[in-house]
């Protein structure tokens, strides 16, 4: 039978890493490959939904029938996210690794070899998510967390200082799961509850989430 558990409903997913330039040649990033975001944008309009997926660089090819926004720096993303936003959006999912940090300044030519010892000063990125669910018209938020420690409590702490509906808690120091693997084990947490789901793919995974938003995102 045909799901339609999200038909017509607006999605907008953020996916892959950010880049942060320090010179023309060099940037900050980490090891996202975007993988969580693209199934979760293929469950999706899977399921019906109209899914805008604003992604940082990732070698994917955008699922069939998803509106992509590619986007580099964390302030790209700000930007891109809120306008997906300004134009029509009931849940908001963000899978993206954003760096937390950029260079103060980009060197317009690229830094030569001297010193033995260098320092990058860093100043902090607009939190992408935290700015959609502050938004008066927030829409139904799904954060990530991805952590190494105390993994239920930095996701519950995330979750209500940045006011989400749910958050996607992945343990990454476990090998095999998080960062540009394939599968992905996580544990979802609402307020009020939460539900583990074990080690899969992540297109397996991306089904099972879909699901379990769209019912959280109904009953809200
Ligand atoms: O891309 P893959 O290789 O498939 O890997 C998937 C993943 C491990 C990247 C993904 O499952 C994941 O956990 N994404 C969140 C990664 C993360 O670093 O989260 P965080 O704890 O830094 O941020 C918490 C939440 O705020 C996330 O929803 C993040 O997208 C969002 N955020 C964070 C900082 C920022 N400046 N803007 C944001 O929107």
């Amino acid at each position: 039978t045909e799901n339609t558990a999200l038909a017509g409903v607006r999605v907008v997913i953020t996916a892959g890493p950010t880049r942060e330039p320090i010179d023309p040649v060099r940037y900050i990033s980490n090891h996202s490959s975007g993988k969580m975001g693209y199934a979760l944008a293929m469950a999706a309009r899977q399921a019906g939904a109209e899914v805008t997926l604003v992604s940082g660089p990732v070698n994917l090819t955008a699922p069939a029938g998803v509106r992509v926004h590619t986007v580099v720096t964390a302030a790209d993303m700000l930007a891109q996210a809120s306008a997906a936003v300004d134009d029509g959006c009931d849940i908001f999912i963000a899978t993206a690794a954003v760096a937390d940090y950029r260079p103060a300044t980009c060197a317009d030519q690229k830094i030569k070899k001297s010193a033995e010892d260098m320092a990058l000063a860093l100043v902090r990125n607009p939190d992408t998510l935290a700015t959609i669910a502050a938004r008066p018209d927030a829409p139904f938020t799904v954060g990530f967390a991805a952590e190494t420690t105390d993994v239920a409590h930095y996701a519950n702490d995330k979750m209500q200082r940045k006011k989400l509906n749910m958050i996607v808690a992945n343990d990454v120091s476990c090998p095999g799961v998080g960062f540009n693997s394939d599968d992905n084990a996580v544990t979802v947490f609402w307020p009020g509850g939460q539900q583990a789901f074990a080690t899969e793919s992540k297109a397996g995974l991306a089904v099972r989430l879909v699901e379990l938003i769209s019912e959280r995102f109904r009953g809200s």
